[in-house]
């Protein structure tokens, strides 16, 4: 039986009732222990894998020092992990040219927290997700939605499969092919999908909610907003008061504070080509920092403060912001 409470959102009572009373899946979910100080380091990537090429190797270098000056717990892949068209199976030589051997730093050997890009689509998506690869390189933890559980109870990430949601993909392919295995019918898929997050959202005692998607939700960028994603999920990480929400596909580095919600959106997804120079306008009092070149992300939080800083190549800071919350408040 589904016992709705005044918490539920309309997005909950629609999909509930299209579910009926079937089976409400619950997303698998991963713990990861902060230090022994209770805080906790992290790095963000995206949009990589070019066997080290437009400067692939001088952001995985920086991401190594920095990841040993924060003494980082993990990292997390924003997705298009594998340039231009995915992994073609388990043996492709990709995965090392473009991610073992890259991401070679001591300080990098932690968990990879992974999500699929449009990219990863155009290969044999199975293939990333196959342990096998786990088997090759122990660091490599890559599913399509997942929902991991750090501190304990202090940070909560939900990880998104977004490409599904995305239209064009699916009407407008062009010459490329996208491997669907798993994913049809594409309504169902969505509908238990955003069910699932809000479900975890709902909840989650954490007291940071943070979302990672490949897609954009808000970006200025060269592929700009993803609309499937403002009309299916933003709803949802506005309903369960989301912290931040993390997203790659724009090859650049982003912070974007919404005049509407207090969701921090930032993008990270400058892990190798980037420089497209084609930035949309966007209202200045919103737009925190905008780099259109190659870097990531570092975060390091506690119970009551959050900060996240931006680096390029040579690992020069570009921006950084950080809020706090009081003890207690916030649940
Ligand atoms: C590598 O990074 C440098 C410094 O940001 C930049 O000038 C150069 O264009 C980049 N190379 C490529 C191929 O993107
Ligand atoms: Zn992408």
């Amino acid at each position: 039986m589904v016992v709705l409470s005044q918490k539920d959102t309309l997005p909950t009572l629609l999909l509930l009732g299209l579910l009926s009373v079937c089976c409400l899946a619950e997303l698998q979910r991963f713990e990861h222990a902060a230090k022994p100080d209770g805080s906790l380091s992290f790095l963000v990537v995206g949009d990589w894998g070019r066997k080290g090429l437009y400067n692939q190797s001088h952001v995985a270098l920086q991401m190594g020092i920095i990841g040993e000056k924060l003494d980082v717990d993990f990292v997390i892949s924003t997705g298009d992990n594998f340039y231009d068209d995915g992994l073609t199976g388990e043996t492709d030589p990709a995965f090392h040219e473009s991610f073992s051997d890259i991401y070679t730093a001591p300080s990098l050997q932690k968990p990879w927290y992974t999500v699929l890009g449009n990219h990863d689509y155009r290969g044999d998506v199975e293939a990333q997700l196959s342990p096998t690869l786990a088997k090759m390189d122990h660091r490599w933890i890559c599913l399509r939605s997942f929902i991991l559980n750090a501190g304990p109870e202090m940070a909560e990430f939900f990880f998104v499969d977004t490409t599904p949601l995305v239209n064009k993909y699916f009407t407008n392919p062009g010459d490329s092919v996208y491997d669907w295995k798993g994913i049809l019918p594409r309504k169902k898929y969505i509908q238990n999908l955003l069910s699932e997050v809000e479900t975890g959202l709902r909840e989650s005692t954490a007291k940071w909610k943070i979302v990672v998607g490949h897609h954009t939700i808000k970006s200025a960028g060269n592929h700009g907003n993803t609309d499937e994603l403002n009309i299916l999920l933003l709803p949802i990480l506005e309903a369960y008061d989301v912290d931040f929400y993390i997203n790659g596909h724009d090859h650049c580095l982003e912070h974007i504070i919404s005049t509407e919600s207090p969701i921090q959106f930032l993008t990270s997804g400058g892990g190798s080509k980037a420089w497209k120079n084609n930035i949309k306008p966007w209202n200045p009092r919103e737009m925190k920092f905008y780099y259109d070149g190659q870097g990531f992300m570092s975060v390091e939080m506690t119970q009551t403060d959050v900060g996240f800083k931006f680096y390029d190549v040579f690992g020069n800071e570009l921006h950084k912001w950080s809020t706090s919350k009081l003890l207690g408040s916030a649940m």
